[in-house]
């Protein structure tokens, strides 16, 4: 590697000209990925590369990409069609275009996306983005370049540095990631082989960036984690640490109001977690937890190791430490094997929980992994079938939590200006966006409103006076 550092930076092109180079960056999937995307943009930073919103302009497109689905898989190569003849017509007028892939496609697909996409310059894994600038200098100087070694613990080393260069647009909230990687296997998923083994950034670490994001003027963090709750760290006495204790310390850090965690697995909510959500204020009483399905049957078929009543009793003891929680789940409909009677347990458990919000996905056969070879695949129209019902039911109840809400006082953070002038754009609690106007306070602030409505998207509010907030 150093060799290639040393050869690279005596570049002629360095001297190119004064115009920067520009990197325009695509993200697919998950917050993991958005995080990345921002950290790989602080790595080319350094490098002499700026941001743009416009592909046009740009001499780098990165794709930051999900292997999640057959469908998000897919939209990556439509996405290279399209930059190809961008790249032509760039070439037309004088100007190099380099083309990056990123992310889990990268890393499960690896030089196979360069005999299908010969567009593409440089193939980079998510644990790799610390040797970004190396290898887009390599790419350059004209070498296809594919990146794909499970490197996590070197990247967690080099994240501090990057953070610290972070280029921050100036919200108020931000993505920290804690851990990477799962040790789960659910016989569905492809995250195991994409992102490999669980690892977890020590406390120290956290801690120190928190209150760098803190300093910077953020108020929200949400902890990011492909198993967040699967992290476990060395607290300053010691002892050992889960996802709780840590959110206990990072509790105390000044200015940081309020703190989220996403996406935990239900094995993983352990007593320490649950009592944050009883003891902290700032810990936002919003929980993500998938479920996947409510029949036990395809629960074990999935390799989850628990059942419905498992977690429907979970989500009792939570609710029990934090009444006003608001639950989010992820479901699978038309996973190999899936009857009526088992889809009918998934309407079940969710009519049981009551979500006040879910997202929910057709059974997508992924290359790789156990789920893909079982026999008794579900039909297509069987599967959006499902899929309709199960939606029609979490909107129903997504739309009765916002209507519940209307006449109370909430907590708003203010995120941005909104979309028509006057107007300021915050969430709730609950991770609603609500509309409110400019003069209720500035951004970053936190606000007393009351709803005065719920529309699909949104909740409207007006600001709550004379409490002396
Ligand atoms: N780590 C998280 C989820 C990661 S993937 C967890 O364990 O819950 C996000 C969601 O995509 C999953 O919760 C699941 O609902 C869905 N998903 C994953 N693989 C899928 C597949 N092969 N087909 C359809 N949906 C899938
Ligand atoms: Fe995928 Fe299961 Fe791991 Fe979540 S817990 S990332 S669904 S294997
Ligand atoms: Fe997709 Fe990889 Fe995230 S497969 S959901 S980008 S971990």
């Amino acid at each position: 590697m150093n060799d290639t550092i040393t050869r690279e930076t005596n570049l002629p092109s360095e001297a190119h000209g004064a115009a920067p180079r520009k990197v325009f960056v695509k993200t697919y999937g998950c917050q993991m990925n958005v995080y990345d995307s921002q950290r790989m943009a602080d790595a080319l930073a350094a490098e002499g590369y700026q941001p743009t919103a416009e592909i046009e302009d740009a001499d780098l497109v990165l794709l930051n990409t999900c292997h999640i689905r057959e469908k998000a898989a897919e939209k990556v190569y439509s996405e290279l069609g399209r930059i190809r003849q961008l790249k032509a017509e760039r070439a037309a007028s004088g100007r190099e275009t380099l083309v990056g892939v990123a992310g889990c496609v990268a890393q499960a697909e690896g030089d196979e996306i360069l005999r299908r996409a010969p567009v593409v310059d440089l193939v980079i894994g998510p644990q790799t983005y610390h040797r970004l600038p190396q290898v887009v200098q390599k790419a350059r100087a004209g070498e296809k370049v594919v990146e794909t070694e499970y490197a996590i613990e070197d990247k967690f080393e080099h994240l501090p540095a990057l953070e610290r260069k972070a280029v921050r647009s100036r919200g108020v909230t931000a993505f920290l990631t804690v851990q990477e990687g799962c040790d789960k296997f659910c016989t569905f998923c492809v995250v195991p082989y994409t992102r490999g083994s669980e690892v977890s950034r020590p406390v120290s670490q956290l801690v120190a960036e928190a209150e760098r994001l803190a300093e910077a003027g953020v108020r929200e963090v949400t902890l990011l984690g492909q198993n967040v709750n699967a992290w476990h760290g060395e607290g300053p006495d010691g002892t050992e640490w889960g996802l709780g204790q840590l959110l206990f310390r990072l509790a105390e850090i000044p200015g940081l109001a309020r703190l989220r965690y996403t996406t935990s697995h239900p094995r993983d909510m352990d007593d320490a977690l649950i009592a944050a959500h009883r003891d902290l204020p700032s810990l936002m009483p919003y929980l993500h937890l998938p479920v996947q399905s409510g029949s036990d049957r395809i629960l074990k078929a999935m390799n989850r190791k628990h059942t419905g009543a498992d977690y429907l009793r979970l989500v009792d003891r939570i609710r029990a430490a934090r009444p006003d929680i608001a639950m989010s789940g992820d479901f699978i409909v038309g996973f190999p094997g899936e009857t009526d009677e088992d889809f009918e347990d998934t309407m079940r458990i969710i009519r049981d929980v009551t979500y006040a919000q879910a997202f929910s996905f057709k059974y997508s056969p992924r290359p790789g992994t156990p789920g893909a070879d079982l026999p008794l695949q579900v039909a297509e129209d069987v599967k959006n079938e499902r899929l309709q019902r199960l939606q029609a039911l979490v909107a129903e109840q997504q739309t009765a939590f916002a209507a519940s809400l209307v006449g109370s006082e909430i907590d708003l953070l203010i995120e941005k200006p909104g979309r028509n002038p006057g107007q300021r754009v915050g969430r709730s609690p609950w991770l609603q966006p609500v509309i409110v106007d400019e003069m209720a306070g500035e951004i970053g602030d936190i606000v007393r409103v009351r709803i005065t409505k719920a529309g699909p998207n949104s909740l409207f509010s007006e600001p709550v006076t004379g409490d002396g907030r």
